[in-house]
């Protein structure tokens, strides 16, 4: 029974982690939270609620494969802000991001990936992001653009 309540709470804490440790998004800057909105690269900032809601979806359906913003089985495509700038079409901004989200494709833009990686237009093969919100999209897209910018949670570990 001791033993059982030492791994419940030894299980808590490994969860509560993930929580506690990275955005203390409350204390961003502003300059910190303003990414690319678009491909002409207008700029939005992403509140501190939205990075929120965002890292907790990411860290729920994401980081088992990406993990500080690596890229699990092909690290070539990774998340970081080169690698997402030298997609076909560009993923570094918000709207692409949600973009790929939806419909997500090959690096080089030729193939769909519809069945491959998860996203919204295949809840059949993908329930897990069955319940998103656009506004999950968006909050989701947001945090992975600020993430590279949030020292040493992500941080420098993505500009290999
Ligand atoms: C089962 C593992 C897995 C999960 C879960 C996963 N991904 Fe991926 N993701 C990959 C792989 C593998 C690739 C590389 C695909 C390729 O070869 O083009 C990728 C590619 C991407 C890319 C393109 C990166 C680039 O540089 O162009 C983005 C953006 C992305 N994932 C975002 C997400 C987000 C956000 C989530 C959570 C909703 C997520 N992924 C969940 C495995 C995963």
């Amino acid at each position: 029974m001791k033993r059982f309540i030492l791994l419940a709470i030894a299980t808590v804490f490994f969860f509560l982690q993930f929580h506690i440790n990275p955005a203390n998004a409350l204390e961003l800057t502003e300059k910190t939270r303003t990414v690319a909105l678009d491909s002409t690269r207008t700029t939005t900032v992403i509140t501190p609620q939205q990075i929120a809601n965002g890292q907790r979806l990411f860290v729920q359906e994401c980081a088992q494969c990406h993990l500080q913003g690596k890229t699990k089985t092909n690290n070539d495509v990774s998340l970081g802000l080169d690698d997402l700038a030298g997609a076909e079409p560009a993923r570094d901004s918000v709207l692409a991001l949600v973009d790929y989200l939806q419909h997500p494709t090959s690096y080089d833009g030729e193939d769909d990936y519809s069945e491959l990686h998860v996203n919204t237009s295949r809840p059949d093969l993908f329930p897990e992001l069955r319940n998103f919100t656009e506004d999950d999209l968006y909050d989701l897209a947001g945090y992975v653009l600020v993430a590279p910018k949030l020292d040493p949670y992500w941080g420098d570990s993505l500009h290999f």
